[in-house]
């Protein structure tokens, strides 16, 4: 597959006005929630289109996104959160999420997520260490776990097409989509997920169902 992942001038200057405003720094019945709404409601969007029996989280934070992904499992089919963080901070009480403290990349955290995701239908949403190195091993460890017709949303892609300083070298979260996907035909890009105002662009992917 040979993707174009390029983003237009002015819509790379309307998402840094978004982020100098903070726009991606908010909360969800009280608890951080680091992602534009923009973002959030194409998730919802995504995940209810999916129906997944389990969601897997990587990089709870304060545990709003955790928060907000259980706000509307009901509508989305999704009966057990899994979310996992290195950092282990006071977490809003989720009936239904199982929060995970260590390295995701490690086989420690690795195991407990394949283990509580079973057999289930599975999506994936990956936001924690944004360098390269560390998504390159996130992808090859979790992308596998998605089930045909799940998602697979890949966060802060931003960091790469806004040519953040701090990535410009060995990148980020982009950097490994554009290694994997193309190795990975089973992944579609999808075409009407992402919003205009976004952290997440060529974030949202589909395996295929069959
Ligand atoms: C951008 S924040 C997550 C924000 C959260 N998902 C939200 O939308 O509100 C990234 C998180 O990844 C965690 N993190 C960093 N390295 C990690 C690793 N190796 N394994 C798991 N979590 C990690 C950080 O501690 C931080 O809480």
């Amino acid at each position: 597959m040979d993707y174009n992942f390029s983003a237009s001038f002015w819509r790379k200057r309307a998402v840094k006005a978004a982020l100098d405003r903070r726009d991606d720094n908010r909360t969800w019945c009280g608890f951080r929630f680091r992602k534009f709404p923009s973002d959030g409601i194409a998730m919802q969007e995504l995940l209810c289109r999916c129906r997944p029996q389990v969601l897997v989280e990587l990089g709870t934070q304060y545990g709003g996104s955790t928060l907000f992904f259980s706000s509307f499992a009901a509508q989305a089919g999704i009966e057990t959160i899994v979310t996992a963080d290195i950092v282990a901070l006071e977490r809003p009480d989720v009936p239904i999420a199982t929060f995970l403290t260590g390295d995701d990349t490690s086989p420690e955290i690795f195991a407990q997520i394949k283990e509580l995701v079973g057999d289930r239908t599975c999506s994936v949403v990956i936001d924690s260490d944004h360098r390269a190195e560390h998504v390159d091993k996130e992808l090859e460890l979790y992308a596998p776990l998605v089930t045909p017709g799940q998602a697979l949303i890949m966060e802060d892609t931003h960091v790469d097409v806004l040519d953040f300083k701090k990535f410009r070298e060995n990148g980020g979260p982009l950097r490994s989509i554009q290694k994997y996907m193309p190795k990975h035909p089973e992944f579609e890009l999808t075409t009407d997920i992402e919003p205009y105002i976004t952290s997440n662009f060529f974030g949202y992917w589909v395996k295929k169902s069959s």
